[in-house]
């Protein structure tokens, strides 16, 4: 038996069901993973990361290729694991990219399905890369864009590269990553306004444009419940200008986004609505999540994290590495718990979680 390092993980729970999968005490079972392939990012979104100061990991502490790559294996062989999404940070970043989608894409589960490869990216240096992604069996992606306004892009990421980001966004369109959804976030008093004009190109282009809530997730901590831009609002900025035809709740299942049926007279397209903050979706969540730095966390929010990386390092098994990653699920909280008063914000940025 390889000796483990003393705190890398507790063992399994007596009380915990005899099931191969990713379960918890709230009867949910995680098929959805995501990972972070580096903390790195070449924009500094205000709600996500610092402007400055902010420390990368250390090379050595960040999961090489094939670590990573062990580890999606055994989620998806094992756990029945059937999305892998990959994130940052920004993982463009990451040298290796297109190999681990490639390992990834070629994994089966036990049922012998392929599991859905995707990514969240800020697009830039995408228009370079599609057509490899694609190439590599990458099934869609995401782009991050808040703004197609220039000087606000500036404000809001602190670089000049919206050019970029949109041309991303068409490239991978064109590499047949489609639909390329768009996550948004609006910010109060920067970009809650630019709901309608960015549905109008969403749909001009033939993107899902999905608005996200602004959550507590700021390395300033200067989030603030009263004055975050609510999916009301931003719904009914989209009623007074567009024709929303709600898509059945029920066939929303763990999806985060609720989405609507829209047309500007011309063009049909489809929007989201993610109310992480005012309609969470907690009870429905099938996340699990990896940092790049190899630690499980049940939840964005999760206070505490089970260092696989010091397992994968100190040569312990697949299993013992697949019961780790269990037990760390099985401890995962019914909530996020944002609007509770002792609620307390992840200790990592954003940046460093993945989105
Ligand atoms: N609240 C909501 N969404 C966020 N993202 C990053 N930080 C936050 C936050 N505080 C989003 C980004 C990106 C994805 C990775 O997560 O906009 O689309
Ligand atoms: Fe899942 Fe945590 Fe997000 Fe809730 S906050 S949906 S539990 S990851």
């Amino acid at each position: 038996m390889p000796r483990l390092r003393g705190g890398t993980a507790p063992g399994l729970p007596a009380d915990r069901p005899a099931d191969p999968r990713l379960v918890d005490q709230f009867g949910r079972a995680a098929t959805d993973l995501r990972v972070s392939l580096t903390d790195r990012c070449n924009l500094r979104c205000a709600y996500c990361m610092p402007e400055e100061g902010l420390q990368w990991m250390a090379d050595e502490r960040v999961l090489t290729d094939d670590e990573v790559v062990r580890l999606v294996t055994l989620a998806v062989q094992r756990f029945g694991v059937d999305e892998v999404r990959f994130t940052g940070g920004e993982p463009l970043l990451r040298r290796g990219l297109e190999d681990i989608i490639a390992a990834t894409s070629a994994l089966r589960t036990a049922q012998g399905r392929a599991p859905e490869t995707s990514l969240t990216t800020n697009g830039l240096g995408l228009a370079r890369r599609a057509d490899r992604l694609a190439a590599a069996g990458l099934t869609r992606l995401n782009v991050s864009l808040d703004t197609l306004r220039a000087d606000r892009f500036r404000t809001i990421t602190h670089r000049d590269r919206l050019d970029d980001v949109l041309d991303g966004a068409r490239a991978a369109a064109r590499a047949g990553l489609a639909p390329v959804k768009i996550n948004t976030v609006l910010l109060r008093g920067i970009n809650d306004d630019e709901a309608p004009d960015l549905l109008r190109w969403a749909l001009r282009e033939g993107y899902q444009l999905r608005f996200i809530e602004q959550m507590p997730l700021d390395p300033q901590g200067a989030w603030d419940r009263d004055s975050m831009v609510t999916a009301d609002e931003i719904l009914a900025h989209l009623e007074a200008e567009f024709d929303l035809h709600h898509d059945d709740p029920a066939t929303r299942g763990s999806a985060p986004a609720e989405t609507w049926h829209v047309t500007d007279g011309t063009h049909i397209g489809t929007v989201g609505i993610i109310a992480s903050v005012t309609r969470p979706f907690c009870g429905d969540c099938d996340r699990t999540r990896l940092t790049a730095d190899g630690q499980v966390r049940n939840c964005l929010f999760a206070t505490s994290e089970t260092d696989l990386r010091t397992m994968l390092r100190d040569g312990a098994s697949d299993d013992e590495i697949a019961d780790a990653w269990r037990a760390a699920m099985w401890g995962k909280r019914p909530g996020h718990g944002i609007d509770d008063p002792s609620f307390l914000h992840p200790t990592r940025p954003m940046s460093a979680i993945g989105g």
